[in-house]
């Protein structure tokens, strides 16, 4: 499928698209389910085959049925509504926007949004997003296959400051923090303190304080929220554009056209004037001779 022309209309349909996000995650209270879908949409990418990716393909059945997507097509339907009002956007920029605006407005950095990913119809098999009852060697094969590092992987699980795990969707159950609809350190402080009744910690979440190239990160967003934030940032946009390459704006090119036009018609304007002046002062001065 080719991908969406991002000319000037799209981009006011991105930011009422944007807009309309706003208003549905803060009334439903839905960012942790938005942030999951948009992640569980991206996290399939594979970096050698250069398959999988935000590409939208989660709408499918065959997809949003693997195991591991158990409960997104609670967020899929609540999105359907404003797709159909924004037709342009495609269903992969749609996601990607709705998990910046769900760590957005629940008090998380800015992350910066480029449009214009194509959607497909071909659902990657299962199997390839983390399984959480796993260790670091398995975060490390599936994130170094999306191209990620372990920089990523520790900025990213942050996401779990948000939201809270379901047993009838994972088998497991409760939330990584005591705010859960707030994006913050939190969960890098519960992280360094161990076990607190109440609180979960998935293996994946405890092999981030266990590994020795993993810890560092872990201390450090626990105790520095805006390193955090501008890491999160950061891992957050790679993963939002894996094997995605932001096309160049058709309204940007178009400006640059006719600015260089225009600069060219302006000389040739000033040139034909000076050389009509002097050719007229040349004409007096040879009459008054
Ligand atoms: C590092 C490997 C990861 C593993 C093994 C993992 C696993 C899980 C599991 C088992 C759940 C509970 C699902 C449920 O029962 O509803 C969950 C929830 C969640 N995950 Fe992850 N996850 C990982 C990384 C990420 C990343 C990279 C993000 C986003 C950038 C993310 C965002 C979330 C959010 C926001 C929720 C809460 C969803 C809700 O409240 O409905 N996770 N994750």
């Amino acid at each position: 499928m080719a991908g969406p022309v991002v000319d000037g209309e799209y981009l006011k349909e991105i930011e009422r698209t944007r807009r309309d996000l706003r208003a549905l995650i803060s009334s439903k209270n839905c960012a942790p389910i938005m942030l999951r879908l948009a992640w569980h949409d991206a996290g399939t990418y594979d970096k050698t085959t250069k398959t999988g990716g935000p590409n939208g393909s989660i709408r499918f059945e065959e997809e949003y049925s693997h195991g591991s997507n158990a409960g997104l097509k609670i967020a899929i339907d609540l999105l359907e509504p404003i797709k159909g009002k924004h037709r342009r956007i495609t269903y992969a920029d749609l996601y990607q926007l709705a998990g910046v605006v769900a760590v957005e407005v629940t008090g998380g950095p800015s992350i910066d949004f480029a449009p214009g990913r194509r959607d497909s119809s071909v659902s990657p098999k299962e199997g390839r997003l983390p399984d959480a009852k796993q260790g670091s060697k398995h975060l490390r094969d599936i994130f170094y296959r999306m191209g990620l590092s372990d920089k990523d992987i520790v900025a990213l699980s942050g996401a779990h400051t948000l939201g809270k795990a379901h047993s009838e969707r994972s088998g497991f159950d409760g939330a990584w923090t005591k705010e859960p609809l707030k994006f913050d350190n939190f969960y890098f402080i519960e992280l360094l303190k161990g076990e607190t009744a109440g609180l979960l910690k998935l293996p994946t979440d405890k092999a981030l304080v266990e590994d020795p190239a993993f810890r560092p990160y872990v201390e450090l967003y626990a105790k520095d929220e805006e390193a955090f934030f501008r890491d999160y940032a950061e891992s957050h946009k790679k993963l939002s554009e894996l094997g995605f390459v932001p096309p160049s704006i058709s309204t940007g090119a178009k400006c640059d056209v006719s600015t260089s036009t225009l600069l060219a018609q302006t000389a040739v304007g000033v040139a034909v004037s000076v050389a009509v002046v002097i050719l007229s002062y040349v004409y007096e001065i040879s009459r008054k001779k």
